[in-house]
This record gives C-alpha cells, structure tokens and sequence, in this order.
C-alpha cells in the first residue's frame, strides 16, 4: 500500500507513539483525580506532552496548551470565544469547514472573504489589510488543506496586533511541519490537531491559548477547585473539563519529540522534495491540470490535481484498487476550491508525510498513466 493522505492523518508514526499509549493504557488513571500513584502517573504523562508542545511552539507557559479532541474541537473554542452575533469576521479564501461552520452555527455574522488571486501572497495580504479595520476577529489557516498554499499568516497577525483585532490561526495542515513560534506569531489562538504532522494518535488536538479571555463549551469536573459551580476561571483547566485521553496524549508527546528531533524544517524539506518530484512528472501527463501553485516558499507538500473528462473521486477509487490512498472530491473545504473554480469538480489531493519515498511518486504516477490512459 501507498498511503499518500497524510493531510488528513498521518497513518504511519514513529513506533514510540503506539508503545507510549500502551504503557500509560496500562499504568495510568485520571489526573488531578487521586493522590495516588496511577493519578500521579497521568498527570505527570499529560504535563510532559504539555512540556512538549510548549517546547515545540516556544511558549514559556506549559499551562497555555490546551488539550482537546481534535482542531475542530480546538477551532470551535477560539471561534466562540472570539466571535459572536452581530460581529463583522474576516477569514481568507481557503478556509475548511472547521472555521466556517462554527461561525455559521453561531448565527448572525458577517464572514468576509479576504479575496485575491490564487496562491498569491502579496494579494492575499494587500487584500486583508483593505478589509480589516473594523471587524471584530480574523480567522486565519496558515496551509490549505487542499493545496498546501503556505498563507501569509505572520504578516496578517501583524495586521491585527497593530489594531488589537482577536487573531485565531488553524494549524491543521502547519503544526509539526512548518516552523511556527506562538509568540512570534501573535494570535490569540492557534489550534491543531495531533493525528497529522505531530504524529500523535487520532482523538488528540491542541489549543495554544494567549492572554484574551476564553469561553467554555464544556463544563464539569476539573479536579481543581471543585467546591465552584463554575469552571475555573485559569488554564488550563477551564478548557478541559472531564477526563483526559491520557493514553492519546502520552503517544501525542511522542509524536512531537519525533517532530522536535527531526525538526519540522527537514521534515518540510522532505515532503516539498516529494510534491516537486510529483508536480514535475504529473505536468507530463496528458489530461493532468495541477491546481497547486505559487512559489516553492508558499507550498507544503499536498497536490491536488484534476483530469480531463474524469470524475475526481471515481479515479480516487481506482487509486484505491490499486493500493494507493489519496483523498478526492472537496476535502471539507468548499470555499477553498469555490476560490480555485474547482468546487464543481472537486480535485484529487496527495499529501506526504516523512515517511514517503520518492520511489513511491513514480510508483504512483505508473499507476496514474495506466489509469487515466
Ligand atoms: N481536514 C482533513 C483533510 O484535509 C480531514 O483531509
């Protein structure tokens, strides 16, 4: 099998990761549930994973990550923290259903689009910054989940820190793989997943949280201050209400010291060598339209492409038959191919993690001849 839909997750992780969840499965309870050694065992594996991605993000604070089920469940808790009816939100053109569904669901906002042509920086940012005075947040993803557009989101944070304008990041395509300081950066919130390029298990997220204040979806138990009828009002506890998935987040920070050992530069490196090699040899093939694009500093290593006369997800099928994985059709991200006119057809996506080859790009584009001859 060739598994080439790692920008949905990563299926394969470095060994640790499963070994990690194992070993806490069977030696760890709840933390902040018991003084005693099992309580102590999970709350010293969920501190570390928090050491780590503190590490990895160059937060001084373990305290501001937060753990959650996933970058949706992340997204939803910046999105409701920072929006509500009645606010004008400016979001790019690329964003995934996990930024505009929230918004939707809160009822009564006005989303604008920050439009430019497509995979261009300058315009994407010459475009936010004619649209941004006024709003009340700006909801941002730094890589597109459908064209491994890099946007430009240092330059936009800059744009809202000057105005004091809430900044919330989706990292779900960036986290683990492009270099990303959370003080460098300057969002209030930026939210990831930890089943994609942080090589943790599926069930496992993050929220890296700055100093705006933040609204709960969820309340219960925290272990803290247990005699309140209302959430603590700190960090993390005031977001993670309920038992953690402790077992998911011992492999999660096995997953990131993977990352932080590779170093997400090389690992960037590998998969952009990766989607050069299969972006050169599917320009040869009749048929082929390659809808990423812009220079090698904007893209990340996800293609997605479309041939002529042929349904996208039909040939995702056959793509299957043949032992190959790529994801097809519109990725939970219909604004992103309305953006690129591809909302009709859909595209066929690849996405690389460090674990593939560039024996397996010819392998794949073989197949892909035989395919669409
Ligand atoms: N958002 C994920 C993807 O792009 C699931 O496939």
């Amino acid at each position: 099998m060739i598994y080439f839909d790692s920008a949905a997750t990563t299926l394969q992780k470095p060994p640790s990761v499963a070994r990690a969840m194992v070993r806490t499965m069977k030696a760890c309870a709840s933390p902040g549930r018991g003084g005693h050694p099992p309580a102590n065992r999970a709350a010293e594996a969920v501190y570390r994973c928090r050491q780590e991605a503190a590490g990895l993000f160059g937060m001084d604070d373990p305290q501001r990550v937060v753990f959650t089920s996933s970058a949706t469940h992340a997204l939803n808790l910046a999105i409701k923290s920072v929006a509500a009816p009645g606010d004008r939100v400016l979001v790019s053109g690329y964003e995934h259903n996990a930024v505009l569904r929230p918004l939707a669901a809160i009822g009564n906002i006005r989303v604008e689009q920050a439009a430019a042509p497509l995979f261009d920086r300058a315009a994407l940012l010459e475009s936010f910054l004619r649209r941004i005075d006024g709003v009340s947040a700006v909801i941002c993803t730094h890589v597109s989940n459908v064209f491994g557009f890099i946007l430009p989101v240092e330059e936009i944070g800059a744009l809202c820190r000057e105005r004091q304008i809430p900044f919330v990041v989706d990292a779900a395509q960036s986290a683990g793989l492009l270099p990303l300081s959370f003080p460098r950066l300057g969002a209030d919130f930026v939210a990831m997943p930890g089943h994609k390029s942080l090589y943790g298990p599926q069930g496992t997220g993050l929220l890296l949280c700055g100093e705006r204040p933040v609204r709960t979806l969820l309340e219960g138990g925290t272990g803290s201050l247990s005699a309140l009828s209302e959430m603590p009002d700190f960090l993390p506890d005031r977001l993670e209400a309920g038992t953690h998935n402790v077992p998911g987040i011992a492999g999660l920070r096995e997953g990131i010291r993977f990352v932080r050992a590779r170093g997400p530069e090389h690992i960037l490196r590998h998969e952009r060598q990766l989607a050069g090699q299969l972006v050169g040899a599917l320009s040869q093939l009749p048929g082929v339209t390659v809808c990423s694009g812009g220079p090698e500093e904007s893209r990340s290593g996800v293609v997605s492409f479309c041939v002529r006369d042929t349904d996208c997800e039909t040939l995702g099928d056959l793509l299957a038959g043949e032992g190959i994985c790529v994801r097809a059709g519109l990725h939970c991200a219909p604004a992103a191919h309305r953006s690129a006119g591809t909302l009709e057809t859909g595209t066929v996506r690849v996405s690389f993690s460090i674990f593939n080859t560039p024996a397996q790009v010819r392998q794949f584009c073989t197949v892909l001849r035989r395919l669409i001859r």
